[in-house]
Order: structure tokens, then C-alpha cells, then sequence
């Protein structure tokens, strides 16, 4: 099974979070975005009781909410006890907006603006994440001006390599984000950071990357980062705090894809951590993680209506929906593998083969290449699963296309979370 929130029902429709694929299509018009609330709920509680379970309360999940930003879900996440991480002006005011507490909000990101960091420091964000050397002056010069101390974390890289897409890895010194370990930048930019008298460091930052299986890479990482922190201690007397581990760790798309339950990570990762804190004789700091597709990547799925089918003779046949790369470019950009279903023949087999092909006047504008799916039809409600992370939060206006509306299923019960947009939208800001 892809996700637990997919199901089937009398009819033989496939259903998310017990509501009917079908149905919802027909209320709500496709493409749809589908979220399951009890899946997303339960994501955030077995993260958050597992960080607990580890780290004797002494942690914190940090929902990275690039994966999905809108209103409802900074209210869901801050309801279950989590904080976020946010990356922009943007995702910060969205946040802000339904009152998800300043205090446990970190701000990434490797190139904030002046203004972004000015709002983030007036905003009383909990920690900003420094990612280079003009941001540290910026936030020293800010913080000054506004007569506070900045709580910040420097973003590391740990030269840690793991297996995911080129696109996606971020912990090797050929990454654009942080400092490196390897030629002395990260203990450079630490001792300057412990200099700034409008700055408060408190601790490191890591993320080796996305989609991660494999638990060593998570492991190396963390034991890097605490001989870090306990080198600094050695060259500045000073024994920072806290220690963030970032997110990465991967889903379910297809059935391949073999998924170990995230509290496998925890205990892992915190069995080489207590290893190499009694090692060091450095404490344990307080543990951050950053799961941002682990909460709402399988509980979220994607519908659209079959407008066209067309075979080419010895060739291969196209299934056309009425979306694509502008509601999911994960295809066009990464490869990314996806399971496809006819919902309302869920229950037939998948004799077809076909390739889903977007509206988008693009060859590359396709969902999946020769997949198998149940045979299809004009008409056909298909369902592209695992989609709750990073299709709407990287979805765009090309050919402008409308982006399409979001629901979240609680129990069979759907409300709508984000409007569809409209024409008028489209123009709104032309002039
Ligand atoms: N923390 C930091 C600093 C990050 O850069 C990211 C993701 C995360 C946490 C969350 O990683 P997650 O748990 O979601 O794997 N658009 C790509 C993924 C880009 C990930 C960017 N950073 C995709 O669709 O696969």
C-alpha cells in the first residue's frame, strides 16, 4: 500500500481519508489537491513522540513548510505542538497570519533579503538559520538598529553524501547552502558569529538532503556536528546549545519505495549521538529536526478528469489531463516516480500502459512515463498519489493555467482550504 489514507468503497471508487475520489471531483471540479487531516495529524504526533521519546523532551520538530504553506496547514501544525521552518518573507506572513507563535518559527534560506531579515527580527522569530557570511553582518547590523539580540544557528554543511537526487543533496561542500567543514569556513564564520555583540548564537544547523532511505548518512551527519560543536567549545570556551538535524526523510511514491518508519531514524540517530556525546564528553544538546515531506507528502493526492487519450501507433499513447507540470513539476524537474489510478475503476486491474501527458504546450510537461494504470477513458477521474509535498507549493501559472483548489479530508467530511483560482486572479496584478 502507497499511503494508509487511500481506500476503496462500495461503489469501487477510490477514497482518500474516506472520502470518495469521485465525489470530490464532482463537488469540487479537477485538478484537485486532496489532503487526508487524520494522516497529517498522526505524521506530526509520531514525529513529535518519537523526538520526545529520544531526547527525554529535550527536542523539537520543526515542520519545513516548503512541502506544503498555506493557512490550514501552519494551524494544524501548530495545534499538534509543532514549529515551523519557513524560507521566505512569504511562507513567514503566511504563518504569522493564522498566529502560529513567532517564537517557534526558524527562518532558512540562503539568500534573506535585508527587509526579510528586518521582518523576521521585528516578528520575534525564534531562531534564524545563517546560511552566509553578508547575512551575519545584516543581522548584526539589523538586530543593532533595533535594539535586540538576534537568536541565530549557523547552517553547516558536514561533507555528508547520501543517494538522492542530484538536485536534492545538500550536505556536500559543493552545495550551495552554508558553510563547509572541510576547509575551515564553518569554524571561521562561528567565531566571528561568537564576536557580535547583537548576536546570539546558539547553535548549528545541518541538511544532507531529501527523500533519504538510509539511516548511516543521518548518523554521520549528526556525529560530524557534534565534534564540531565540541571543537568550537575547544577553540572559543564556548558550548553552544542546541543542534538542528534538518529534515529529508523519504516517502512512499511507489511501491519500491521502501519507507523505514521515521522512528527508526530517531533511535538511530540518537543512539550515535549519545555514543559520540559520552565520547566528546560534550552534552547533548537540544535536538531539532526538520520534516517537511515525511508530515504531508502521502497524505496528499492529486485528481484530475482524462480529457483525451491518443495512441501512436507503435509508439505509445498519451493520457491528457487537465493539469501537469504547472499543479506538479516534480516529473519534469526530478524524474519522480508516482503510482497512477483510475479512481472510479480503482478496483480493475492495470492492464493499460500509458504516459500522462499536461495541458502545458511543453513535450516535458508530463506526469509519468509508461506507467500502469487501470484502462482509461474520457472522462476518467485519475488519481495521482503521494502528492501532498512540494506540487502545490511549487506549482505555477504557465500558459496561465488556473492553480487548482485545495481540500482537506477529515474522516470522510472534506472542506475546501484553498480557493481555485480564477481568471480575474490571473490579471490581478497586471497592469
Ligand atoms: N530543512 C531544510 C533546511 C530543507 O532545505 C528542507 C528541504 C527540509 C528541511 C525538508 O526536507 P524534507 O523533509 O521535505 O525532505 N522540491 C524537492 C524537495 C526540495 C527540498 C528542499 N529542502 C522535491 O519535490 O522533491
Amino acid at each position: 500500500m502507497i499511503s494508509e489514507s487511500i481506500g476503496v468503497n462500495a461503489l469501487g471508487n477510490m477514497t482518500v481519508g474516506g472520502a470518495d475520489c469521485v465525489a470530490l471531483a464532482k463537488q469540487y471540479a479537477t485538478p484537485l489537491y486532496v489532503f487526508d487531516e487524520a494522516l497529517i495529524r498522526k505524521n506530526c504526533r509520531e514525529f513529535k513522540a518519537s523526538i520526545d521519546e529520544y531526547y527525554s523532551g529535550n527536542g523539537m520538530v520543526m515542520y519545513a513548510s516548503k512541502a506544503f504553506s498555506c493557512k490550514e496547514m501552519y494551524r494544524i501544525v501548530g495545534s499538534e505542538g509543532l514549529g515551523c521552518d519557513v524560507v521566505s518573507g512569504g511562507e513567514l506572513y503566511t504563518a504569522l497570519s493564522v498566529g502560529f507563535n513567532p517564537e517557534n518559527i526558524m527562518f532558512h534560506g540562503n539568500n534573506k533579503t535585508p527587509e526579510e531579515l528586518e521582518y523576521a527580527l521585528k516578528s520575534g522569530v525564534g531562531r534564524i538559520i545563517v546560511d552566509n557570511s553578508t547575512e551575519l553582518v545584516n543581522i548584526e547590523k539589523i538586530a543593532t538598529e533595533l535594539n535586540l539580540k538576534a537568536n541565530i544557528m549557523l547552517r553547516i554543511k558536514p561533507g555528508v553524501d547520501c543517494h538522492t537526487h542530484d538536485y536534492i543533496r545538500t550536505g556536500q561542500i559543493d552545495s550551495k547552502f552554508g558553510f563547509a567543514l572541510e576547509n575551515g569556513e564553518a569554524m571561521e564564520i562561528a567565531l566571528k558569529a561568537a564576536e557580535c555583540k547583537s548576536i546570539n548564537l546558539l547553535g548549528f544547523d545541518c541538511h544532507i538532503g531529501s527523500q533519504i532511505f538510509e539511516t548511516e548518512p543521518f548518523c554521520d551527519a549528526a556525529v560530524i556536528m557534534l565534534s564540531f560543536m565540541n571543537d568550537f567549545r575547544a577553540k572559543s570556551g564556548i558550548t553552544v546549545s542546541e543542534l538542528d538535524l534538518g529534515g529529508g526523510f523519504g516517502v512512499k511514491y511507489v511501491e519500491t519505495d521502501g519507507a523505514l518508519p521515521f522512528k527508526v531514524f530517531m533511535e538511530k540517530v540518537s543512539k550515535a549521538l549519545k555514543e559520540a556525546s559520552e565520547r566528546l564528553n560534550f552534552p547533548i544538546p537540544k535536538i531539532y529536526i526538520e520534516p517537511g515531506r515525511s508530515i504531508v507528502g502521502e497524505a496528499g493526492v492529486t485528481l484530475y478528469t482524462v480529457g483525451a487519450v491518443k495512441t501512436i501507433k507503435d509508439v505509445r499513447t498519451y493520457v491528457a489531463i487537465d493539469g501537469g507540470m504547472a499543479d506538479n513539476p516534480r516529473y519534469a524537474l526530478y524524474q519522480a516516480e508516482y503510482d497512477i489510478e483510475i479512481a472510479n475503476k480503482y478496483t480493475e486491474p492495470k492492464s493499460f500502459i500509458g504516459t500522462v501527458a499536461g495541458k502545458c504546450c511543453e513535450s516535458g510537461d508530463l506526469i509519468q512515463e509508461n506507467a500502469p494504470m487501470q484502462p482509461p477513458q474520457v472522462g476518467d477521474i485519475m488519481a495521482v498519489l503521494t502528492t501532498g509535498a512540494y506540487n502545490y507549493s511549487m506549482a505555477s501559472n504557465y500558459n496561465r493555467l488556473c492553480r487548482p483548489a485545495a481540500v482537506m479530508v477529515n474522516n470522510g467530511e472534506s472542506r475546501l482550504i484553498i480557493k481555485r483560482e480564477t481568471f480575474e486572479d490571473l490579471i490581478k496584478n497586471d497592469i
